[in-house]
This record gives structure tokens, sequence and C-alpha cells, in this order.
């Protein structure tokens, strides 16, 4: 969950790195550092390290924004501690005792300890806490002048996931990166050529990338790219070209990228629909599913993380609706390590932004190693999970900077609204009257995100009033039980004030004992048929002293006389209530963590993309 990147050319490399680090922040942020090859007074080449605790900004300040450190070939880190505090010592880069040898790490070592004792025998010296700081030291130890014999040695040798970035002091201009289960890639570019671990680090400077595959090596000059096997032996590979435009990664004149990134829900969902019609019709050739294989589905086993395990909650509704296909939702930390029984002909559905998070890229492994037939939803082309699937949906969210996500969760369920009436076609289960209908209510959702967006003063208004709450509650039934789950979670991200997603109906059983004068509590009512049953739910809460906020489609007026206080929000079919509802909850989530004074683009603790279990 780290960010690396690293820069070999003609320019100088640190304002490079550093311009890179702070597009990657999204990714960690408790340390960064860089690493620069540079010439000493004598003219030998020397490899000098910067690194700061907290924010990028003291490694800006450390180093006059990069122009105090010369030199045109470098490495950068960004850190999410794992192993060791976020201190200097532990920042990357990590080097070998004479710094022979630089390294940037993003994943774990799961076998460091004994290689650091292996090596602190042969008389390494180690600084820090941290599990990288083994690579340069055991590199060290391999390297006797070719740095690809000693990188494969390395390989061999360290168990886990990583993504390295390498330079060596004896090796002027040459830039090294490998990677097992960690992102990785290389750009290119008139002046130079870089790794980065993810696309918006050098969107700015080249769209031309390639995708390193596991265990594969790459060399980079600053006029050439090579790249090897783990045999050592050259290989060919094809540069993708990166649809994003440098402007889709900058806050172009929002405050905060989240905010940004709300607006830009209409244009993702209809950049991820409107590929997917014609005629009228749902076609998902890119599947390479036939209606035979569509049709053999018995069962749907959903899998994914934090938001992504949201739209999943969601999907399960409308697919079951839909289609008629039992759906079964699990946690890829969970599912992985359960031993989980999947039926035969159950498809299995992977849900992630990233294509990164390493327990729904598990989870995919161990679906097809089962031979189940795993299909992808995914927002960032080419990245691991979208590589590994046997079938890839894209969401073209666009890149997604906020840690709290939000444009990449509503073009997730605009995805599995798609699947859904697929499925329920082919099969049968939808006929064209009503396939039609949810098409045409499909196509509307954007302009209502947008009028949402036109009425954003009024939620602002009601953050500001609870900003200073300590806890929250957000109930739902159903679908918008699945609603209040990512509302509850949008709101821990950002504002850091505790709360809780409950079913509406289970919280007499036990929690509502929390309940007390004045609490918050968020009630999601978009479902008409539980109406009723979600306001006498509220009823409870308002009774014991709970302070209500509801959530629910103009037209529904039941909750007025309940309620202090009500969003309303467009209405849309039942199914998909989750798209509309979500908005003034991220705002709400947004608008609190402003009052509050955070960092809501990159709240602590946190990471974007979960690269470790
Ligand atoms: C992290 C992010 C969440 C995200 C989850 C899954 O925890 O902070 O916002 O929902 O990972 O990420 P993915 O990239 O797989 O969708």
């Amino acid at each position: 969950m780290c960010g690396i990147v690293g820069y070999t050319g003609r320019e100088e490399a640190a304002p490079i790195l550093l311009d890179g680090l702070a597009r990657l922040e999204y990714r960690g942020y408790d340390s960064a550092g860089i690493a620069v090859q540079s010439r000493d007074a004598e003219g030998s080449m020397r490899t000098q390290v910067r690194k700061a605790k907290g924010r990028l900004k003291a490694l800006c300040e450390m180093t006059g924004n990069g122009r105090d450190v010369r030199g045109c070939c470098g490495i950068g880190h960004t850190r999410w501690a794992t192993h060791g505090e976020p201190s200097v010592a532990n920042a990357h880069p990590h080097s070998s005792g004479d710094r022979r040898v630089t390294v940037v790490h993003n994943g774990i070592i799961e076998n460091y300890r004994e290689i650091r004792e292996h090596l602190e025998k042969k008389g390494h010296v180690f600084t820090s806490d941290t599990d990288t700081e083994v690579v340069p030291h055991l590199l060290d130890d391999y390297y006797r002048g070719d740095p690809v014999e000693a990188i494969i040695r390395l390989i061999s040798r360290v168990r886990g996931s990583y993504a390295f970035g390498i330079i060596f002091s004896d090796r002027p201009g040459e830039l090294y990166a490998v990677r097992k289960d960690s992102p990785l890639i290389v750009g290119t570019a008139e002046d130079g050529n870089f790794i980065a671990s993810d696309v918006p680090a050098i969107l700015k400077y080249t769209r031309n990338v390639y995708l390193i595959d596991e265990l594969e090596i790459a060399k980079l000059t600053a006029d050439e790219v090579r790249f090897y096997n783990i045999d050592g032996e050259e290989i060919e590979k094809k540069a993708t070209l990166i649809e994003w435009d440098a402007k889709a990664a900058e806050k172009d004149g929002y405050e905060h990228f989240m905010l940004k990134e709300i607006h830009e829900q209409s244009q993702a969902i209809r950049r991820t629909i409107e590929p997917r019609l014609a005629d009228g019709r749902v076609v998902m050739d890119e599947l390479g599913m036939s209606e035979e294989e569509v049709r053999a589905v018995s069962r749907i086993h959903m899998v994914a993380c934090g938001s992504a395990y949201h739209v999943c909650m969601c999907a399960k509704t409308v697919f079951e609706e839909t289609a008629r296909i039992p759906v079964d939702v699990d946690l890829a930390s969970e599912f992985r390590y359960r031993n989980p029984i999947l039926l035969p002909n159950t498809l299995v559905i992977v849900v992630s932004q990233s294509g990164e998070t390493a327990d729904t890229l598990a989870a995919l492994r161990e679906a097809k190693a089962r031979g189940h037939r795993v299909l992808a939803i995914v927002n960032v082309v080419g990245s691991s999970i979208a590589r590994e699937a046997d079938s890839v949906f894209y969401t073209w969210a666009g890149p997604e900077i906020a840690v709290a996500t939000t444009k990449a969760y509503s073009a997730q369920l605009a995805a599995a609204y798609l699947l859904a009436i697929f499925f329920g076609k082919v099969r049968g289960t939808l006929n064209d009257a009503e396939a039609r209908k949810m098409i045409k209510e499909l196509q509307k959702l954007p302009a209502h995100v947008d009028r949402l967006l036109e009425e954003k003063k009024k939620v602002q208004l009601l953050a500001a009033k609870l900003a200073a709450a300590n806890d929250m509650f957000f109930i739902g039934r159903g679908l918008d039980y699945a609603i209040a789950m990512e509302a509850s979670l949008k709101c821990k991200e950002v504002s850091y004030i505790h709360s809780e997603a409950y079913a509406a109906g289970e919280l007499k059983h036990g929690s509502i004992s929390l309940i007390e004068e004045g609490m918050p509590v968020i009630g999601i009512a978009t479902q008409e048929d539980l109406y009723e049953k979600t306001r006498s739910n509220l009823v409870e809460c308002k009774s014991r002293g709970g302070f209500i906020i509801a959530v629910t489609p103009y037209g529904n007026y039941s909750l007025e006389g309940v309620a202090d206080e009500i969003i309303y929000v467009p209405k849309t079919l039942p199914a998909y209530m989750a798209s509309v509802a979500v908005v003034p909850m991220q705002l709400f989530a947004y608008y609190i963590s402003l009052a509050r004074g955070l960092d809501v683009d990159k709240p602590r603790n946190l990471a974007k993309s979960v690269t470790v279990e």
C-alpha cells in the first residue's frame, strides 16, 4: 500500500520523484524518502538518501523541493507502516551498509527475520525495524557485478509480496524493478523512463506504460527499457496506452479530491453504462461468456473488501430480484481462510476499485484454483485482479485519488445493475418490457446524481450541526441496510466519528441501549415496502432521545412527524436506490470531516490500496 516511483533520464530526478510521490500519497503517508545517484566533490558516484517522518511536505521542505539533491536517476517512496513504527529510520529507501544497493519496497517480506539473522552473522549491520531492510543487504551479499543475476537470487530467497525499485551505486543511470503480488509499472517518455506503483504518479509525463508481470525484472536507463524473466532471459513486452488524461488525476479547482470525485459520479456512471448499451439492450461481449454459459450459472458468490463489499451487498438484492440467481456475499479476508463451499456452476464475482487488494486477489486465486470462473468488476486497467480474472468488467470511473471511495463505488453499482439485467434477460427471468424499463431508469441515474449535488448546501448545514457528535447510528432494512453500511463506513473513514450500521429491525436486540439524548440516528428508507417498518424503528430511537435524520425519496412524506431532519432524494427503481441515497451520505461524511478540520483526502491510518493482508 505504499507508493513507489523511480526515474532515470536527462532531467533532475528529485523534483520528479517528489512530484510523483505527491500523486501517490493516497497510498500511504506516514513518512517518505528519496534516493538519488549523485556525483560527489571528487566526481565519484554516490547514492544520496533523504527521508522525513510525516507527510511528504516535510521531505519537500528538507530538500528545497528536490533542488538540493542533484542527479538524474533515483527512487522514491511514501510509506504506510507495517513493520516498524513511522520514523525516519524506518522510512524507505533502505540501503546496504555502504549504500552500494538502495531499495524501495511495497509489500511484506515474510521470512525477513531468518534472513536478517543470517546476514547479521555475516556482519551486516541493520538500522531499522523494517522487513524491507533485508533486501538491500541480501542484494549486496549476492551482487557480483550483474544486477539482474543478484535480483534473481533475491527473489528466489525472499517470501511474501513485493514491488521493488532498486539502484546500485556502481551502476549509474540504471534503475531496476521487480514485482510479485504488488503492483508496479514502467513508463517510457522522451526524456527518461519511470517506474511507479500506480499510473497517476507518472501520468503527467507519459501514458505509455508496460505492466510488469509476476517475477519479471525491468532494467531502465535514460534511453531504453529491457525486461527479463526469472531465468535471466530477455523478454519482449507490449506497451499499453493509458486512456486517462493527466487532468483526471488533478484537483481541477476543487478543494479536495473527494469532493471532485463526488462530483464526477454522474460521469463515472454514464461512462460505465453507455458502452454496454446498444439498440436498447445490454451487450456484454467483453465477458467472453456465451449465453449457454450464462444460463448454466446456478449460484453467484461475490467477494470484496470495504466499500466494494457494500456494493456486493446491494448487488445481491438486485441480482436475486432480477435474475433469480441465489447470491452469497463474502468479505475477501474471510472467504480465503474458511474453506468456502462453492457448489458446481458457481460464478465468482470479485469487485475492486484498485484491482490490487491483497485479500480480494487471494480470493480470486482460491476460486480459480477450485475450478470456478471468476468475473472481476475492476476500475484500474491492467491491475492484478483484471489480469488474473477469467472475465473482466471495467468500470470507467477514471483515477480515484481520495482514500474514501465515491465515484468508483457508484460505477461498481452501475456495473452490478448492468450485469443483473444481462443475466436476467439471457436467463429469461426478465422480459423485454421489464429490461427496457430497467435500462431507461438506469440511464436517468446520472441526472439524479447531479440533481442531488445541486442540493449539497442542505447537507453541509446538517453536517455542521452534527460535527461534534461522538457516536452515530445508520440504520435500514434490506437494501437500505447495505446503503447504511456504506454511509457509516464513509463517515468513519473521514470524520473519525464512531458509527454503527445496523439492520433497523435488529437494533432492539441489544444495541438500542446505546442510544442517548441527542445521538444522531440516520435512517435510510428508500424501499417502499419497508417504509412503515423502518419508520417504527426510527420512532423507537426517537423515543430514547435519538436525533433522527431520514434519507428517503421525494413522495414519501410519512417520516415528516418522526424525523428531525429529512434528506429527500430522487425516486428511481427500488433496485437502484443505493445510487441516489449514497450521494448525500458521501457529502455528509465529507462536510463533517471538513467541519472537524481533518485531512479528508488522506484520513489517518488508512490507505487507498491495501496490498497487504
Ligand atoms: C481500502 C479502501 C476502501 C476500499 C477497500 C477495497 O480499505 O480504503 O475505500 O473500499 O480498500 O479496495 P478496492 O480497491 O479493492 O476496491
